[in-house]
């Protein structure tokens, strides 16, 4: 979705400039926009009244939040032990190739992003893919693809 700039400020707006809400905007634009826009980071900087370095700060620190567009589906390749034991290579390899992006990418037509990750806290269900935070495990290399489309 391309980012707005009334709607970027209405979402922080909402937090009536209370810094104490920074996590939640930024949640909150993340939320909107599947990522946070440059001018995103900017306006909560401004609307909250904190260096823009805390803002890109706390941006960049959780995982769960990105500065860079992602596409409509995240896909989680668990790569912690135990799924590289039960062959998360393989289901990488299949992923990979059925959406023709690597590790780290988004697809051209920003349906799919790709990421690994490490344990995901499921260890007995190895190995463990999460689509859009959907838990899928026992993955079959085989089924993999279909799984994430
Ligand atoms: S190593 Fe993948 S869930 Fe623990």
């Amino acid at each position: 979705m391309t980012p707005d700039v009334k709607q970027i400020q209405k979402i922080i707006d909402q937090h009536h400039g209370d810094k104490s809400a920074l996590i939640t905007v930024l949640q909150d634009l993340q939320r909107k926009f599947n990522y946070i826009p440059p001018e995103g980071v900017t306006a909560t900087a401004k609307a909250l009244d904190v260096p823009l370095s805390k803002v890109y700060s706390v941006a960049t620190f959780y995982s769960t939040f990105s500065l860079v567009p992602r596409g409509e589906k995240i896909i989680r390749i668990c790569q912690g032990t135990a799924c590289h034991i039960k062959g998360a290579d393989l289901i990488q390899e299949q992923i990979e190739a059925g959406l023709n992006i690597k590790a780290g990418e988004t697809s051209s037509d920003m349906k799919y992003t790709l990421e690994v990750v490490n344990c995901v806290g499921v260890c007995a269900m190895a190995p463990a893919v999460l689509v859009n935070d959907k838990m899928h495990g026992n993955v079959r290399c085989e089924k993999a693809l279909k799984l994430v489309k």
